[in-house]
């Protein structure tokens, strides 16, 4: 395994972390929910507490996970802010009043797929990037396998496949949620979980993570995974034998989101740090910490590195549909019981 991997472990596995000492005129304190990837979550609080002095303890969790937390804590809130992870779970969050309305003097500077998710949460959340959905896979191991890469969703099906396929589970991520909803989009919802049930015989692994599977490939520990094309980039960018690909059939999307928690504590630098993440200050964060999303700000630079969202067959993916609180229970409820329990 290398540093960096073992580095972002270490920190994932660390429940919280409290950044630096306490400056003395110190403005209060936030605790943020990131559902990012940690070295955007850590390099964000650090930022902010620099420029306000605000104390801000992060704690990095799936988005799926995120949003159980919430809720089991929603009598007696210990979340400020959620920032990041796939727009569904966030768009249940604030049909579910777990989180809060805010509109944000921002909001006029977002791309108009940014703004929609604010205006279809009533303002209970808004968009900070968004990312296209696709293949991972690693050429050298799958050169050694004799196996062509994937093209389409259909050859995830193929026997040269078995056991060589990761996507992470969608009780815990928000990726493998996206990838389900893109799946019946595309094919209808009964035709969809019999391709599901048969794609489960070449997966060997269902990781907490959204960007586990990626993370395998890049270590040669599967040949292929269902992931956000952005976070290929970032493995190939670290050195890994990483490339990505687009299914043929198009692919859905996520609008990465950010929540004010319902019943904040700190709800006055919550709305602070809500109004600097959609600054393009701060989400240039992002790619210097080579997280490749493209940003929801009209003046965030596109990282040149990050896929071209404009050049990807993307689905009419119904964010108001998937995005409801039933439907997505309803979902990955179905997927835990006929694809999960399934021998392999
Ligand atoms: O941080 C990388 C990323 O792919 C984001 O683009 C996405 O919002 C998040 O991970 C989802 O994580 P998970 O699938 O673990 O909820």
């Amino acid at each position: 395994m290398r540093p960096r991997h073992l580095a972002t472990l270490a920190v994932a596995f660390a429940a919280t972390l409290t950044l630096g000492a306490l400056p003395a005129a110190a403005q209060g304190s936030l605790n943020v929910y990131c559902s990012a990837q940690v070295e955007w979550c850590q390099a964000a609080a650090n930022a902010f507490q620099k420029e306000t002095n605000i104390r801000v303890n992060v704690s990095q969790k799936g988005s799926g996970e995120v949003l159980a937390q919430i809720r089991a804590e929603a009598q007696n809130p210990r979340g400020d802010i959620w920032f990041g992870g796939t727009g569904d779970p966030h768009l249940q969050a604030a049909e579910d009043k777990l989180s809060a309305e805010y509109r944000s003097p921002m909001l006029d500077q977002l791309h108009d797929w940014a703004r929609k998710q604010a205006e279809q949460s009533h303002y209970r959340t808004v968009g900070i990037y968004a990312g296209a959905m696709g293949f991972g896979y690693n050429p050298e191991l799958l050169a050694r396998r004799n196996a062509a890469p994937p093209a389409c969703w259909k050859d995830l099906l193929d026997a040269r496949f078995r056991g060589e396929i990761q996507m992470a589970n969608p009780q815990s991520s928000g990726t493998a949620y996206v990838m389900i909803a893109t799946i019946v989009q595309l094919m209808g919802e009964e035709p969809a979980f019999e391709y599901l049930k048969a794609l489960h015989r070449n997966v060997n692994a269902y990781p907490r993570s959204g960007t586990g599977p990626i993370k395998a490939v890049a270590r040669g520990e599967t040949g292929v995974s269902i992931s956000f094309v952005h976070d290929a980039v970032t493995e190939r960018l670290g050195g890994f034998p990483v490339q990505y690909v687009v299914p043929c059939e198009g692919t859905g999307y996520e609008i990465g989101s950010m929540s004010i928690i319902a019943g904040a504590r700190n709800e006055r630098n919550a709305r602070r740090f809500y109004d600097w993440a959609l600054t393009p200050a701060a989400q240039q964060l992002g790619a210097e910490t080579k997280q490749f999303q493209t940003p929801s700000n009209r003046n965030t630079p596109v990282p040149a590195e990050a896929p071209k969202m404009d050049q990807i067959r993307l689905i009419d993916y119904d964010f108001a549909k998937y995005g409801a609180s039933a439907e997505r229970r309803r979902l990955i409820e179905r997927w835990d019981r006929e694809v999960n329990s399934l021998p392999r």
